[in-house]
């Protein structure tokens, strides 16, 4: 293990306290016929601790939908993990066979993604599609599972549930599909839970509902949550740390207070900027040009094409994730000064 993952290691999961889950090297590449594969995850090393709410935050292509679902070990089609390993509850994942997959996924990890309607099936009501999952992975008869379904609804706060349980998705909100969804992903009490911009398609004021209940329902189980968002601003009131992607790379890491008040990564200002009334930093924002034009990996920084503060350094030898503060990563050659 070399030494900055040997810190990374300590820091992110300190002595006595053991990660929900543990990332390490993950290297996820898309094949390409004529021409070497598209490497969409550098190579990334992170820990999810019981509990915890942690962020992702990146512009789209960041990479974050094939994070989320190489870590539930389904990559998209045709992404393939090349290496790493991801440790969940003790065991490597990448090393299950299909069926031990079978029985982790739905049942200790579970995905909420956005599309709601499309998710649902439309052919079964709600109650029996929640309760289908509870029987399949809790082994239970089947008025438990329909007790289940029933206190689920309850709990995603569906009004009338009895009368809900016979409804089919087409008959729902978008607001109400996404908490039927959840409801889904949450009936066994799974110990990680990630939600890939499951509140993108709601309007505002649906997604802060959804998002409360989100939060409060995790909490209640014990739920470690890896939520993924394009808005930083979200995470400003849902996630205990936030970290940022940008091409397949983490660029910064922090505890939430840490991260918003204290920013060290030029990219992370920039994707802060994007979001606030600042003029000036809009300006800069909107000057640089659109993502893609970087170096690609070859050598420097991936970010140095778009940084306003590049430098020769960073044009030349790749930056690697370095602790700042107590538990704040950054990979830059020249984090912002505080
Ligand atoms: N099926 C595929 N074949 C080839 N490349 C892919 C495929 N799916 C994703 N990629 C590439 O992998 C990278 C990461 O894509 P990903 O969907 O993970 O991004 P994202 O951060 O989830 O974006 P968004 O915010 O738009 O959902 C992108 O550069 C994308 O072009
Ligand atoms: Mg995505």
């Amino acid at each position: 293990m070399d030494e900055t993952l040997a810190r990374l290691t300590y820091t992110l999961a300190p002595e006595g306290t053991e990660a929900m889950i543990s990332v390490r090297g993950l290297k996820v590449e898309f094949p390409f016929i004529n021409r070497p594969p598209a490497v969409a995850l550098q190579s990334l090393d992170f820990d999810i601790q019981p509990g915890e709410i942690f962020g992702l935050v990146g512009e789209s292509g960041a990479g974050k939908t094939t994070l989320a679902r190489s870590l539930l070990c389904l990559p998209p089609e045709p992404g393939r993990i090349v290496s790493g390993e991801i440790v969940f509850e003790g065991r490597n994942v990448l090393r299950l066979d299909p069926d031990e997959l079978r029985r982790l996924r739905g049942r200790r990890m579970s995905m909420i993604v956005p599309n709601p309607r499309g998710e649902l099936n439309p052919l079964q009501p709600i109650g029996a599609q929640i309760a289908t999952m509870a029987r399949v992975h809790l082994d239970v008869d089947r008025d438990s599972a329909r007790e289940m379904a029933l206190r689920m609804l309850r709990a995603v706060q569906i009004s009338d549930p009895e009368r809900r349980m016979g409804a089919f998705a087409h008959e729902l909100s978008g607001g109400m599909a996404q908490r039927v969804v959840i409801a889904i992903a949450l009936v066994c009490s799974p110990s990680f839970v990630v939600s890939d911009d499951a509140t993108s398609g709601l309007d505002v004021t649906v997604q802060a509902q959804v998002l409360d209940l989100l939060r409060r329902l995790a909490r209640e189980r014990g739920s470690s949550m890896l939520f993924i968002t394009r808005d930083i601003g979200i995470t400003a009131h849902f996630c205990d740390r936030i970290a940022v992607m940008y091409q397949g790379n983490i660029m910064e890491i922090a505890k939430r207070e840490e991260f918003f008040f204290r920013p060290r990564h030029p990219y992370t200002v920039m994707l802060m900027a994007a979001f606030s009334y600042n003029q000036k930093l809009r300006r800069m924002w909107s000057r640089i040009g659109p993502a893609g034009l970087a170096t690609n990996g070859i050598g420097g920084c991936s970010y140095s094409a778009r940084c306003p503060l590049t430098q020769k350094r960073c044009e030349i030898q790749e930056p690697a994730l370095i602790e700042v503060a107590p538990g704040h990563f950054v990979r830059c050659h020249f984090p912002i000064a505080r």
